[in-house]
């Protein structure tokens, strides 16, 4: 060992050790498991899952009425059949012999700014027009600018319009439990007036609407509950897990094995170079 690497051990307190690892999430010793500074067995007892991902996230746990808003938002997102790309590759990946822990790191291994991401980026653009209306612009003015801008850049308005549900039926349930939880105090509403105000003046060039999509509501709610919009993601990915473990389960307990993208005797379609004989090129 060189005389460096022994003087950079004697150097370093048993405190810095401990410290490499510090959190402020859990706190475990022989016999006592704490999360937040509860202990597990008050947990177990008192508190329910959604109380537990509030908590581990953000330190305390949630009211009643914010855990019943978050819990509606982790509800909707859980699973959108297998042509959603990310349980179709954990039903594929479950015919592989993957096991369930490579089926479920497969389909969530997919989501990602295009599949899954939409949501984080709406909170973004909220929190923009929010920052803006902080600022003194007046709503409608604010969400006609960002909408040009977009517009004007060609980008799609993230959390809006669905390729096959002319109306997301998430977006109702869950715009209507936001205005429920406005009445009772436990948020403000002001994103969901700034996504309502985006809706209203999202029309395309023929005069149709662009409802707003599941990623654009629960972003909506996570704003509301003061979510940073990285975490929207995060949530997604968790309550999507759930319907990637029971599609990867069910796919894995049929007899099927190796389930390509396309069921036989149906092949992907080609469209590169004829046929031609290799000797031919290389005489
Ligand atoms: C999901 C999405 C890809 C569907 O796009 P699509 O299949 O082209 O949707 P449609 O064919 O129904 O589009 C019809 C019209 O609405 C417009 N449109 C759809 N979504 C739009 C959006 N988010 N922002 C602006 N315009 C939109 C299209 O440009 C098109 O306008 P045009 O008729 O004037 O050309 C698209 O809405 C989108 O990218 N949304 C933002 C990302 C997002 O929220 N993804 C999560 C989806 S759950």
């Amino acid at each position: 060992m060189s005389e460096a690497r022994k003087k950079a051990i004697a150097d370093s307190s048993v405190e810095e050790t401990v410290d490499w690892w510090a959190t402020a999430i859990s706190d475990i010793e022989p016999g006592v498991i704490r999360m937040r500074g509860y202990p597990i067995e008050q947990l177990i007892d008192g508190a329910g899952l959604v109380d537990m991902i509030w908590m581990m996230l953000r330190g305390e746990i949630p009211s009643p009425g914010q855990a019943a808003l978050l819990e509606k938002a982790l509800v909707s997102a859980v699973d959108h059949g297998p042509q959603a790309p990310s349980i179709a590759s954990a039903r594929m990946a479950a015919t592989c012999g993957l096991g369930l822990q490579g089926a479920v790191s497969t389909g969530v291994g997919l989501l990602g700014d295009v599949h899954g991401g939409a949501g984080q980026q709406a909170m973004t653009m909220y929190e923009e027009i929010r920052k803006a209306l902080a600022e003194g612009e007046q709503l409608t003015a604010a969400v006609q600018r960002t909408v040009a801008d977009y517009r004007a850049a060609g980008r799609f308005i993230p959390g809006f319009g669905h390729r096959f549900h002319p109306r997301d039926p998430r977006r109702d349930p869950l715009l209507r439990a936001v205005a429920e939880q406005r009445e009772r105090g436990v948020v403000d509403g002001a994103y969901l007036d700034i996504a309502i105000e985006i809706e209203k003046a999202l029309v395309t060039r023929s005069g149709k609407s662009v409802p707003m999509n599941i990623d654009g509501a629960t972003a909506v709610i996570y704003a509301e509950l003061g979510f940073e919009p990285e975490l929207a993601r995060g949530l997604f990915v968790l309550s999507r897990s759930v319907g990637i473990l029971a599609h990867a389960w069910e796919e894995s307990s049929q007899a099927q094995r190796i389930k390509g993208p396309l069921p036989p005797p149906l092949l992907a379609g080609y469209k590169g170079v004829g046929p031609r004989e290799l000797s031919a090129e290389r005489t």
